[in-house]
Formats: structure tokens, sequence, C-alpha cells
């Protein structure tokens, strides 16, 4: 079992890092094999929307995006986690999401998607400063999308919001907790 988490967020050792964490930590207990990819320590250009875009599920810019695709096709399990920006994902978070058009055109007009291999899970994690339902709502949105692109269940949620300084998840017992029982409780039961 390969679970993947991708922190969006550019705060290392925020509140969203923490999370994330924490959520591998609990799958690592029940024998997952983790792996985080931090996004802002990356070289990812935005989709060049290329005249020559292939129809086959790869991109043409030779950037970090490479090794993205590749774990994210071999994980069993996406834990992607980005804060509120914007009463949206962060930026780092869109430009990835918006990188795998190759696999939506792939999968939707040309019917030949290398993300079909298997079936895998996705979990969505976010924080913000405010108690804006609406915001998570609105970031939950593109979450789906992007998981529906490459073939993986939405299956849970948290949303931590009233959390603003770095690290501040840390007075939040609570969130911390669930992020870890969620690891845990993905890994052994896919539930
Ligand atoms: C550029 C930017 C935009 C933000 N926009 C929002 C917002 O729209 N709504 C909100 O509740 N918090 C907003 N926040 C606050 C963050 O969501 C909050 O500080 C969060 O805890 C950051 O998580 P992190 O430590 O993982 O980066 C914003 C913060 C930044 C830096």
């Amino acid at each position: 079992m390969y679970m993947l988490g991708i922190n969006a967020s550019p705060r290392i050792g925020g509140n969203t890092d923490i999370l994330l964490d924490k959520a591998l930590e609990g799958a690592r207990l029940k024998g997952a094999d983790t792996e985080k990819i931090i996004l802002n320590q990356l070289k990812i250009s935005p989709c060049q929307e290329c005249p020559d875009m292939p129809n086959e599920s790869y991109c043409v810019i030779d950037d970090d995006m490479q090794a993205v695709y590749a774990k994210v096709k071999k994980c069993d399990i996406l834990f992607f986690a980005s804060p509120i920006f914007f009463g949206s994902l962060s930026a780092q978070a869109k430009i990835m999401i918006d990188r795998f058009q190759c696999i939506w055109r792939a999968k939707y007009l040309f019917k030949n998607d290398a993300f079909m291999d298997k079936k895998r899970i996705g979990v969505f994690i976010s924080v913000e400063a405010s108690e804006r339902r609406d915001f998570f709502d609105n970031a939950k949105e593109i979450v789906k999308n992007f998981f529906a692109t490459i073939n993986t269940v939405y299956k849970k949620e948290l949303f931590c919001p009233g959390v603003d300084e770095k690290a501040g998840i840390l007075k939040h017992p609570d969130y911390l907790n669930t992020a870890f029982e969620l690891g845990k409780k993905i890994a052994s039961k896919g539930v």
C-alpha cells in the first residue's frame, strides 16, 4: 500500500504540513509505505495549453511535474492537502492540478487514459483562518474534479477552520488526532 501526501502550502512546518504529517504517520502505523511531496519545493510550470499537446497521457513540458505524474500514478492512496488562499486552493495546488489537463484530454476525449490502471482512494485536507464553509466547498469542487480525472474516489475530507498562525494547528489536538486517525483508517480499511 503506497500512500502519497501532497502538500500545497508554501509554509514548511505550517498547518497543512503538520496535518499531512499526522495522517502519514497514522498510515505508517498500519503498514503503509508513505511519501510526501512539497509542491513549493518543485519547479513546476503552469499549463501552457501547448498547440502540440499529445493525445496520450503525458505532458511535453519537461519539469518536476514528470516525477509528480509518476508518483500519483503509482499511489494507492492520495492525501491532498492545501490551505485556503482567497477562498480557494493555493496557487501551488492549482498549478499542479492544471498540469493534469493532459490526463483529462486523454481520458475524456481520446479514451486513452494511463490512470485507469487502478482505482485510487483520495482524501482532501484543508485549513483556513476564517470559519467560511463556502471556501472549503469551493476548494472541494476543484479537488473532486482533479480526483475524478486521475481515477481517484473522493473518500474523505478534513476541514480545519479558525487556524491562522504558523503551526497554530498544534493548539488543536482534535484536528491533529482526526488527521492521525484518518491516516490509520484509510490505510487499514480504505474507508
Ligand atoms: C495568500 C493567502 C491567502 C489567504 N486567504 C485566506 C482566505 O481566503 N480565507 C481564510 O480563511 N484564510 C486565508 N488565508 C489564511 C490561511 O488559510 C491560514 O493562515 C492557514 O492556516 C495557512 O495554512 P499553512 O500554514 O498550511 O500555510 C490566506 C493566507 C494567505 C497567505
